[in-house]
């Protein structure tokens, strides 16, 4: 069902009769107060016309035919507004009771979608950076797939960097890797805190050490090329990581389909350069492999200071060391072409934050002008917004620490548990965790994508306003009145006040709602449209008993309405990934 376009066929309708054969924007009303819909259209037919924007109205108006389900009125000067009549309303609601979506429309062309976020380094730990993508990314997918796209959810960890040549180094230099190379009989097992341990270490020393740098740089090349002990022990702290990883994906609900990473593009590397050099697109610089993919009114050079700068810059895409090792374009641009060899995809996207803006035009552009991604496939980059701390800086631990992902859900638990503690309810683990992830998502995706906001844990935590928790306990409170109730109770959804009038149209905007989110790969729209039906439910509630109801229709009546609230609340928070738990 798509109210707003029947609306739309219904006033184009009366445009055509009336000699006007133009498209008209119907929009929800922007004074609920007054009509349900509007169409501000007469005033551009006017000009077009050379015409009053009034007799253009009277025109669209005066040939619509008089219908049970709509009014439709010319307010000064020259509005259309459409207002849904308690017929109308009433058959919307019965028909979104019924229907397996809740009357959410899905498309008719379902795209084949390669979604690729999360981007957790393997030897690293995850942290605070890995947690927008994880969220957006993960929402996304489910709204991809509710509106009838297919979609692959790719983790793409970063497993085929420097970080692995320096954490090996770093582990061997400990004398934690003996057993490798022969100098043990006993294998020590590494354990998680190892690899915590020594990536920072080595890190730090690449940047003071050059000799300790370049060898760790060889023992990546040889990693790369499979060579033993090197690439044996890559595998065990891959597989070491990778639990360690899953189990803090797992408590922040992102859900993969795939679990690769770069590591598994390792095998087409060598094929993707060779198509990038027939195309002659690749040359040599300073003996390393690159391609030039500026376009006019790019990377122009001028001179400063004796020093040459460029302006709009676009610097070539790195496509191999001069060592002959893979670079992160590399191993992007041959997953392009994996991903490409092994499915038909429409569109692949990938979410990351602004800083991979560059990278992903150079990748994007090197595999459109090599046709590693063919012509009809649309490459995406969602740029995410950093999460910022009071200073206005992304978000980090007093001492100037990056958090690790994994401190910040435990901070999120807590202080989740004591929230609920406070209101005299002693929570689980798992309810604290619902709770805290909770809050986390939907102060994040109440934001546009792109933008930065502030981490305001306390805010996020409230259980008012524009929060996870409101949205959640929304769902408990309609669940336990409910409860009261038998499955088989509920009957016809009938307009008995204004209150379930608004009701019902908050779940109409709702579910246009989610089409604003695909368009604009962003979920603000949803999470705002599922609070004011939370609100909207409040109200209801306030001022209508459903337990103490004497008349046993209307009775009936409230009952599938808040089953209907229940569905549509559930599918939205679905789609923002908020479990919901059974008490708070
Ligand atoms: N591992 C990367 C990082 O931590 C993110 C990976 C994003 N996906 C990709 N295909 N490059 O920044």
């Amino acid at each position: 069902m798509n109210l707003l376009s029947d609306i739309k066929n219904l006033i184009e309708d009366g445009a055509k009769k009336g000699g006007y054969d133009d498209e008209l924007t119907i929009t929800f009303s922007d004074k609920p107060q007054i009509c349900d819909f509007q169409c501000n259209g007469c005033f551009s037919l006017a000009k077009k016309y050379g015409k009053k924007p009034i007799d253009i109205a009277k025109d669209i108006v005066g040939n619509i035919k008089d219908n049970p389900q709509y009014k439709v009125e010319i307010v000064p000067p020259a509005f259309i507004n459409i207002t849904l009549t308690n017929e109308g309303l009433k058959n919307v609601a019965n028909y979104m009771l019924k229907d397996t979506d809740g009357g959410l429309e899905k498309h008719k062309v379902s795209q084949k979608v390669l979604l690729d976020y999360g981007g957790a380094n393997v030897a690293k730990a995850l942290h605070i950076g890995h947690l927008r993508p994880a969220i957006i990314g993960e929402s996304l997918k489910r709204l991809y797939r509710l509106l009838g796209d297919e979609v692959i959810s790719d983790v793409h960890l970063g497993d085929w960097g420097l970080q692995m040549g320096l954490t090996e180094l770093q582990l061997f230099e400990e004398g934690k890797l003996d057993y490798y190379f022969g100098e043990s009989k006993q294998k020590r097992e590494l354990t998680i805190d190892d690899l915590n341990e020594a990536y920072p270490l080595a890190s730090k020393r690449k940047n003071q050490e050059e000799d300790f740098k370049q060898k760790a740089e060889q023992w990546t090349l040889f990693i790369q090329q499979k060579k033993q002990p090197y690439f044996d022990i890559y595998q065990d702290i891959r597989a070491l990581s990778v639990k360690e990883i899953a189990t803090n994906y797992k408590k922040l609900g992102a859900e993969f389909d795939l679990w690769e990473g770069e590591s598994n593009a390792s095998d087409y590397c060598e094929e993707a350069l060779n198509i990038i050099k027939e195309k002659g697109l690749a040359r040599e610089s300073e003996g390393a492999l690159v391609v030039d993919v500026a376009q006019e009114g790019e990377n122009v050079p001028i001179q400063k200071n004796g020093e040459t700068l460029y302006i709009n810059p676009m610097p070539p895409c790195l496509i191999q060391k001069s060592n002959g090792g893979d670079l992160y374009a590399t191993t992007d641009i041959a997953t392009i072409l994996k991903r490409n060899k092994t499915y038909k995809l429409d569109r692949i996207e990938y979410v990351t934050d602004a800083r991979q803006k560059m990278h992903f035009i150079q990748v994007f552009r090197t595999c459109k002008m090599s046709g590693i991604s063919p012509e009809n496939q649309q490459l995406v980059h969602v740029v995410n917004g950093t999460m910022n701390g009071s200073d206005g800086k992304p978000f980090k631990t007093r001492s100037g620490d990056t958090i690790k992902l994994e401190d910040i859900i435990a901070l999120l638990t807590n202080k989740a548990k004591d929230k609920l503690k406070s209101n005299g309810v002693n929570a689980d683990d798992e309810t604290a965790l619902k709770i805290g992830v909770g809050a986390m998502k939907f102060g994040d995706l109440i934001n546009t994508v792109s933008k930065d906001y502030l981490f305001d844990i306390d805010r996020f935590l409230s259980f008012e306003g524009k929060t996870g928790p409101y949205l959640q306990y929304t769902c408990v409170r309609i669940n336990s009145i409910l409860s009261r109730f038998n499955d088989g109770q509920g009957g016809e959804i009938d307009i008995y006040n204004d209150e379930t009038r608004q009701v019902i149209l908050a779940m109409l905007k709702l579910n246009s709602s989610y089409e604003i989110c695909y368009r604009e790969k962003s979920l603000n729209a949803l999470c705002l449209s599922a609070y004011n039906l939370a609100s909207a439910f409040s109200t209801f509630y306030n001022n209508h008993s459903v337990v103490n109801e004497k008349d046993t229709d209307k009775q009936n009546s409230y009952i599938s309405l808040l089953k209907l609230i229940k569905k549509k609340m559930e599918q939205a928070l679905n789609v923002l990934a908020i479990d919901i738990p059974q008490k708070m």
